[in-house]
């Protein structure tokens, strides 16, 4: 193993969910010293526990401000920050209200958003490395998930731009964008949905989440110092057709 972040702080939002903990168990393996992320204290306390009895952790909510920015100030130091936290609600885009179109915008794009900013603002004196999570989603369309596409796209958008304006402080932004990964998201599929999803995946297969941890340990690492602004798609080949 290849400790590329020995002694580097890393932060990891949504660190409790099936992508988040492959991300903090790569990182943590690679010698990174874990902040963990997520809304509940008590899965952000046992996921430390069992990874890392001397990770920090913090509580908040990605859809409030406020939340996001007292979490941010509370972390230290930052030289790589994982965006992962998310969620997806599938339905009929005519059933979704207004309050559930706000509040998937607020916590998958504005929210995001709002993060790397503070991510940034922690680094402008010295560097680092911010990874988004995007989807395979934010280039493709399916069934009931209009809105949380819109906003993996808007999040693929923000990463160029915010790579142009932050790279003169030091700050590499780039982002990933996986395909059909095994976590919660993805757990509760109904079957037809899971063969119509799948059916599109010439490798046949789910994506498991430390697939896509050991990916995201590559770009945020010194080694993928040139990969600015650009998402990396890695989806099992979702997206040939
Ligand atoms: N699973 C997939 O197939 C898949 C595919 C493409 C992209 N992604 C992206 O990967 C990332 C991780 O997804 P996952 O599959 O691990 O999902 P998950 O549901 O297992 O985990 C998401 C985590 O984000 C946290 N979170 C959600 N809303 C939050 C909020 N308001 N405030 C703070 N934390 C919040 C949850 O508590 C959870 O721990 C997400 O950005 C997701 O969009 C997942």
């Amino acid at each position: 193993m290849t400790h590329h972040f020995e002694g580097r702080s890393v932060v990891v939002s949504g660190a409790c969910g099936g992508l988040g903990q492959a991300l903090a168990q790569a990182f943590g393996e690679r010698g990174a010293r874990l902040v963990l992320l997520d809304r509940d204290a008590a899965e952000l306390d046992a996921l430390a526990t069992r990874l890392d009895p001397g990770a920090r952790t913090a509580v908040y909510d990605q859809a409030d401000p406020a939340s996001i920015a007292q979490a941010m100030s509370s972390v230290g130091t930052i030289d790589v920050f994982i965006n992962n936290a998310a969620y997806m609600i599938r339905k009929p885009l005519l059933d979704m209200e207004d309050g559930e179109v706000r509040h998937l915008i607020d916590v998958n794009l504005t929210g995001a958003i709002l993060m790397a900013m503070a991510a940034a603002r922690a680094m402008r004196d010295r560097g680092g490395v911010i990874v988004n999570l995007a989807s395979q989603l934010a280039f493709t369309s399916e069934h009931e998930r209009a809105v949380y596409s819109a906003a993996k796209a808007g999040l693929v958008q923000f990463t160029k731009n915010a790579a142009r304006e932050w790279i003169r402080h030091g700050i590499r932004v780039c982002a990933i964008a996986p395909g059909v990964v095994r976590t919660n998201m993805t757990d509760n599929l109904s079957d037809e949905v899971r063969r119509r999803l799948m059916s599109r995946v010439p490798t046949g297969e789910m994506i498991g989440p430390d697939a896509i941890a050991r990916l995201v340990a590559l770009i945020a690492s010194d080694e993928a110092s040139s990969f600015v602004g650009q998402t990396l798609i890695a989806d099992n080949g979702y997206l040939l057709q």
